[in-house]
């Protein structure tokens, strides 16, 4: 493997969230790793630690006593899952769009693709990555967000088709829109995304379900997979999302359930919950009720977050505020982006869940059409949470 590109590679580092714009208010530290390689040596406190003096540090692999101070653990003997996380797969189909459907906002959104989109995105390039995924002994698929351009009908029935592709499809992906698929007010309203993946919003707690498919939740051994829509019709030139309120109480109310409780939680939503350091929150594109959601998931000791929308790699993580341990905030990039360098290549993550923790983050990175997907950063990524002495 040639060595990774240090234009984009920098050491593990701590900042205090609170100096960013619409970063929650309790959120205590967070460490932001881009693409580091045994970086996880980090700092035990920030200026804000909390009062309990949570420390994490990284440790060997024969050591690990992963989960062992962890309120609710589970099953010690419980088998690996492995779980593959692709997104914004910005899947291209217009040809059969009459004139007239681009006078909204898809005139703006129909230049871009124009100049810019078609020639970065490929859908061949998430054909190979699911062709990828197929051979890495992945158990579960998630999809965040953005399946489609300027969410019409035939860049639905596009990305359907690669989706139902996907072996036990029906049982194997959790997917959940993003603002392209939300396009126009139209397409919103209309529940365009909904119709086409209605069999993927099938939920194994429908009584939190509210009508329009959202909050789902996805059981699968001891893994709960709980999507969240931010999908939002915005105004041209505006990419923001919200997670409505009462999809947002219900998703409380679900993982406090009994049946999610004991499981490592993964939730599944577009946008991100927190600025990084390539990624303030843009005014125009931000998560409109980040403080809220990432609060309410740290409450409820939300094990993993996974989103997409930045189309970059980024791994931030902030300790949960109902037990000791860490919410993950995870995001793979664009998984359909043929680009020549590691920024700009697709990529795709997969997570392994063992013994209730998340024990080994690989991304993936494409190559080229000859080569499809190769590993990237594959580095075991385990660490622990344990109460500081004194
Ligand atoms: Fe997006």
């Amino acid at each position: 493997m040639s060595p990774p590109d240090r234009r984009w590679m920098s050491p593990a580092r701590w900042h205090c969230p609170q100096a960013t714009p619409l970063a929650p208010a309790t959120c205590t530290w967070s460490l932001t790793l881009w693409m580091s390689s045994g970086m996880l040596t980090a700092p035990t406190t920030s200026p804000a630690a909390p009062s309990s003096s949570l420390k994490l540090r990284a440790a060997p692999l024969d050591a690990l006593r992963l989960r062992s101070l962890s309120a609710q653990p589970l099953n010690a003997r419980s088998r690996a899952m492995r779980i593959g996380h692709i997104s914004d797969l910005h899947i291209l189909a217009i040809s059969d769009v009459r004139p007239w459907e681009y006078l909204n906002k898809r005139m703006i959104g129909g230049l871009n693709l124009l100049l810019n989109r078609s020639k970065a995105h490929s859908s061949v390039v998430v054909e190979r990555a699911l062709e990828a995924l197929d051979s890495l002994d992945v158990d579960h698929i998630v999809i965040s967000g953005d399946l489609t351009n300027l969410a019409l009908d035939s860049e639905f029935a596009a990305a359907a088709e690669i989706i139902r592709s996907i072996e036990s499809a029906s049982t194997r992906v959790s997917v959940v829109p993003g603002n392209h698929d939300y396009y126009t007010p139209g397409a919103a309203r209309e529940g365009r995304f909904e119709r086409h993946f209605k069999d993927f919003l099938k939920s194994d707690l429908p009584e939190y379900q509210l009508k329009r498919g959202y909050p789902f939740c996805h059981i699968r051994q001891d893994v709960a997979f709980v999507g969240l829509n931010s999908g939002l019709a915005t105004p041209w030139l505006f990419a923001t999302g919200k997670v409505a309120e009462d999809e947002l109480e219900q998703a409380a109310r679900m993982l406090d359930d009994e049946r999610l409780k004991s499981r490592f939680k993964v939730v599944v939503v577009h946008h991100p919950l927190m600025a990084d350091e390539h990624h303030r929150f843009s005014f125009n594109r931000r998560l409109l009720n980040a403080d809220e959601v990432l609060t309410t998931l740290r409450q409820k000791n939300v094990d993993l977050v996974l989103h997409g929308h930045n189309h970059y790699l980024s791994v931030l993580q902030v300790p949960k505020l109902g037990e000791p341990g860490t919410t993950f905030v995870c995001e793979a990039g664009s998984t359909s982006m043929e680009g020549g360098d590691p920024v700009m290549a697709g990529k795709f993550n997969i997570y392994t869940i063992e013994d209730g923790a998340l024990a080994e983050i690989e991304t993936h990175l494409f190559e080229s059409h000859e080569s499809g997907f190769r590993p990237f950063r594959s580095e075991v990524f385990r660490q622990q949470v344990e109460e500081q002495a004194g």
